[in-house]
């Protein structure tokens, strides 16, 4: 199949590309690179440095490219910046999407796989989570997020679009190969941080808050290798057959690690100690957040590979001690 990969510079994106290619499959990647990076994509793959609200130039590329499914990684997604500038990012988030989705109706491209996020569950009564609890996002980026699985719903009944909406737990890892990784600038996820930390790139690690109810004390997250989830963009394209399709998938291990766990993981995988002082909680942190994923395993027949945090550590780690300053190494 020919993929647009919006955001396939990016983390997530350039990953789902490699993927992409392993699987048979033709990737073209658009992104403008506020954020990504045009050394994580191959360079025989087609690349368009593009702003994804540019109709213009997306329908030219779907036209030259004779793209038959869209995915869309390319957001804003620092929550803190959400709060004081939601502006930007209902505009990227939001408004651009708009435009590409209207380019797709109007040039017959009808299907789309979406990232959306755990975040678009707020603070969540129970858990592990399972798709049909409530949507309360707490912030923008969560609400942007919910904005377009709504406005995804809405065409899936008017356009005939068929689409899947990701909602991720925390993306971490690389690549296996050690060819590509994580590289965010700034970088606030906590498995890149703490492999810093520990080698002296950066300052030691912030735990925020060690007083919630939860076994050590720090809070529980549901860490998710970034192949794994490409893996399950792949997956799902036979659904996506049938018009009209409007799917939704938490996509995790379902094992919740604690904070000092991820920070013990990485001082095994390396061998060095992690430097870290005990911070206030941040706001809006939820003690714990874990996926139910049986929907995506039963439907979809995924089956995460990694299912403990160690060897997603390894994987990150091999990628960072050969690329100190990620991709600018
Ligand atoms: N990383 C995670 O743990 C996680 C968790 C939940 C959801 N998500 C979602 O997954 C997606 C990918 O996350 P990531 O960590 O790979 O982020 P990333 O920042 O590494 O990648 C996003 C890419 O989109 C590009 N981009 C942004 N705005 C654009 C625009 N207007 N036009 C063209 N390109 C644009 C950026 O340059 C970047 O390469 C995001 O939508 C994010 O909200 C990520």
């Amino acid at each position: 199949m020919n993929v647009l990969v919006v955001g396939g510079a990016g983390y997530i994106g350039s990953h789902c590309v490699r993927q992409l290619i392993a699987a048979g499959h033709n990737p073209v990647v658009l992104d403008n690179l506020v954020y990504g990076h045009r050394a994580a994509v191959p360079e025989d793959v087609p690349f368009y440095p593009t702003n994804l609200g540019n109709e213009k130039e997306v329908g030219k590329i779907l036209r030259k490219e004779k793209i038959e499914l869209v995915m869309h990684f390319a957001a804003y997604a620092y929550v803190g910046e959400s709060v004081t500038d939601p502006l930007k990012y209902y505009f990227n988030n939001v408004a651009a999407t708009l435009h590409l989705l209207r380019c797709m109706i109007g040039s017959g491209v009808k299907k789309f796989v979406f990232s959306s996020t755990c975040a678009t569950y707020g603070v969540p009564e129970k858990m592990p989570l399972v798709e049909t609890m409530p949507q309360a996002p707490i912030n923008p980026y969560g609400q942007t997020k919910l904005d377009v699985e709504n406005i995804l719903k809405s065409l899936a009944h008017a356009n005939g679009l068929s689409f899947a909406a990701f909602r991720y737990f925390n993306a971490a890892g690389a690549a296996e190969d050690g060819a590509i990784g994580e590289h965010h600038d700034p970088e606030t996820h906590l498995i890149p941080l703490a492999i810093d930390a520990a080698t002296g790139l950066r300052p030691p690690l912030q735990v925020f808050g060690n007083d919630y109810p939860t076994p050590d004390g720090t809070c529980l997250r549901d860490y998710v290798h970034v192949d794994d989830l490409s893996r399950a963009h792949i997956a799902v394209f036979d659904q996506l057959a049938k018009p009209g399709a409007a799917l939704f998938y938490n996509l995790g291990t379902g094992t919740p690690t604690s904070v000092l766990e991820v920070i013990r993981a990485v001082e095994k995988v390396t061998g060095k100690t992690v430097p870290h002082t005990i911070a206030p909680r941040r706001a809006g942190d939820p003690p714990a957040l874990y996926a139910d994923s049986t929907k995506a395993k039963t439907e979809l027949n995924w089956t995460p590979k990694f299912t403990t945090i160690e060897p997603i550590v390894a994987t990150a780690w091999q990628w960072h001690q050969a690329n100190p300053q990620g991709f600018r190494s």
